[in-house]
């Protein structure tokens, strides 16, 4: 197949400045040279202009209740993000988006689900499930999946929206750093949810095989969505939010060769890679890695 790259170097939605820098990063770790070991097709579209955080003002357009950096730039970016999504896999093309800081989800998640019913998978130590309301740091990367499910309220606009996204379709997969309010919102939806615990208990494949199940249960594919925050802070530490007690190199691996057996995937993303706290661009190297394993790359 053929993966179409499309970079979205954002920093609005995240508390620390370097983020914007993940794809640059990304493809000079060997995005290219990685996706070609897989099997597939690369082919790059370059980078979604995004203004620079310094020329804009985080407290315009804020909702009506509640709290949002930047916005009205989020919704730029995710806006423009959702057609490209949207058009590649109209182009049969599989979109492969580079963060950027997490609120770039909103975007692929409302394209990737434009014209179909899809399920997700959210490989992050965070729930990011927080909305305007209930965010305690007012950063939209904490919210993008509340968001694509309809959830948060940016002020009764809909561009962040996912109508085909439905909850019963979603899977967290190995969570260990929630809000109250997170909690209970999973308590109280249709979501699914595994911790750190679950995947120590059960094993990795078991707990993706799982969630797998609840993400093309109904659903013409499955957006994945890959916070490098999700590894251990030592196999991954340049991200913004580490939080200890991740998953192994290996385990990641597995995770993604699941998916990739799985043949349902609809669409890809690995964001908040950060190059200016990484070491020698080893989060970034990682990132091209796990691109590869989750579009089919095997050793024999
Ligand atoms: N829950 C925290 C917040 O809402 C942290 C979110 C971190 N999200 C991420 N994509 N790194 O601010
Ligand atoms: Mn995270
Ligand atoms: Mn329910
Ligand atoms: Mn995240």
């Amino acid at each position: 197949r053929t993966v179409r790259i499309i970079g979205a170097p954002t920093d609005y939605g995240a508390n620390r400045r370097g983020v914007d820098m993940g794809p640059s990063a990304i493809r000079y770790a060997g995005l290219a040279e990685q996706l070609e070991n897989a099997g597939v097709v690369p082919e790059d579209a370059g980078d979604l202009p995004v203004p620079r955080a310094e020329e804009r003002d985080p407290e315009a357009n804020q909702p009506t209740e509640g709290h949002a950096k930047f916005l009205r730039e989020t919704e730029e970016v995710s806006t423009r993000l959702a057609d490209d999504v949207a058009d590649a896999l109209a182009d049969d093309v599989t979109p492969l988006v580079l963060g950027g800081d997490h609120s770039v989800a909103i975007g692929s998640l409302v394209g990737s689900a434009r014209d179909a019913d899809i399920g997700a998978i959210w490989f992050d130590a965070h729930g990011d499930l927080n909305t305007p309301t209930t965010t305690p740091s007012g950063n939209v990367h904490g919210m993008p999946l509340a968001a694509g499910l309809g959830i948060a309220d940016f002020g009764g606009v809909e561009w962040a929206n996912a109508p085909g996204l439905r909850p019963e379709n979603v899977a967290l997969v190995g969570l260990r750093s929630l809000d109250d309010a997170e909690r209970e919102l999973i308590r109280s939806t249709d979501l699914t949810a595994f911790t750190m615990s679950d995947i120590d208990e059960r094993g990795i494949t078991d707990v993706v095989d799982d969630a797998l199940a609840v993400a093309t249960d109904g659903t013409d594919g499955v957006h994945v969505s890959l916070d490098l925050d999700w590894l251990d802070p030592k196999e991954a530490p340049g991200v913004g939010t580490p939080v200890r007690g991740g998953v192994s190199y290996r385990e990641a691996h597995s995770a993604l060769e699941t998916v990739a057996h799985s043949e349902s995937l609809r669409s890809l993303e690995v964001v908040e890679v950060n190059p200016i706290l990484d070491e020698h661009n080893e989060t970034a190297e990682l990132a091209t890695e796990l691109a590869a394993s989750a579009l089919g790359k095997t050793i024999l």
